[in-house]
């Protein structure tokens, strides 16, 4: 298990995810917007780790990057000893359909396809024979505690449910790594918490979690807290020093009354 503070270095391809000196740069006409400067990351199996930061400070553009959806504009990345950093879209789907399991604050499903037909996608995509796929996809739904909705439409679904079909998706593929972009954005507090008791319990089967949150009380649900402001990582801390990373309000509360 690594302690917090690791930057990836020399044996990069020992982690599961090591990450050098990563930049990302939008250019948007003669601007350019460096919404990562420079991040140095390594993530071991098996770890929970949750990122938080300010709007804008540069997380989305992480997790893109992690979840093979992105590309850097400069450093390296290792993705299960793999240098992923500079392969082109065809072969970076194809290492995001092995993997990766992302899920998405407003879930992302195909709208006219059913629960089972959702999760069964990305075996479609790795062209997994339909009897196979299927079975595969409906142990998914068994995971997600949704067996008896497989064949709802995400419009006859709650909120939650879709994104426990997001979460079989992401699944079924039985990826190295779950990524979660503010995966309780879109919930309410109670829908919130049996999502992340389900995150708790995929991480405690042994899956490997890292999840984007503003929320205080999600981000110590993980087990290692990481930072970033202005597209840097300013702390990287284990959950039992939460307190110095998530001591000032985070985004969307109100601050502590004055005395
Ligand atoms: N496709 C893009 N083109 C140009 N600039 C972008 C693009 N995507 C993001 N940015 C900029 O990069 C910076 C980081 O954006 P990012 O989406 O990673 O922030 P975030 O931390 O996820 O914020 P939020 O908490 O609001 O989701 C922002 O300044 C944003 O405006
Ligand atoms: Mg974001």
């Amino acid at each position: 298990m690594t302690a917090g503070g690791n930057g990836a270095s020399a044996g990069s391809e020992k982690h599961l995810i090591a990450i050098r000196d990563l930049w990302k740069t939008y250019r948007m006409g003669a601007e350019e917007v460096h919404a990562l400067r420079g991040v140095d990351l390594a993530i071991d199996r098996n770890e929970y780790v949750a990122i938080i930061g300010p709007s804008g400070s540069g997380k989305s553009t992480l997790m893109n990057i992690l979840g093979c959806l992105d590309t850097p504009t400069k450093g390296e990345y290792w993705l299960a000893g793999r240098r992923v950093s500079d392969l082109d879209d065809d072969e970076l789907a194809f290492i995001r359909n092995r993997e990766i399991g992302f899920v998405f604050q407003t879930f992302h499903l195909l709208a006219r396809a059913s629960a089972l037909r959702n999760v069964e996608l990305p075996l479609v995509y790795r062209g997994t024979p339909a009897a196979e796929r299927r079975a595969a996809a409906l142990r998914a739904l068994e995971e997600v505690e949704l067996t008896t909705r497989a064949g709802h439409k995400p419009n006859e679904l709650s909120g939650g449910q879709r994104q426990r079909v997001a979460i079989a998706r992401a699944l079924v593929t039985k990826p190295s790594i779950l990524l979660a972009d503010e995966p309780t954005g879109n919930l309410d507090s109670t829908t919130s918490g049996e999502i992340m008791d389900l995150f708790d319990r995929l991480h405690r089967e042994g899956n490997t979690v890292v999840l984007v949150t503003h929320e205080r009380d999600i981000a110590l649900r993980a087990r290692r807290i990481v930072a970033i402001h202005d597209g840097r990582i300013s702390a990287d801390v284990p959950a039992d020093r939460a307190a110095e990373v998530l001591a000032g309000p985070l985004e969307g509360q109100r601050p502590p009354e004055a005395p």
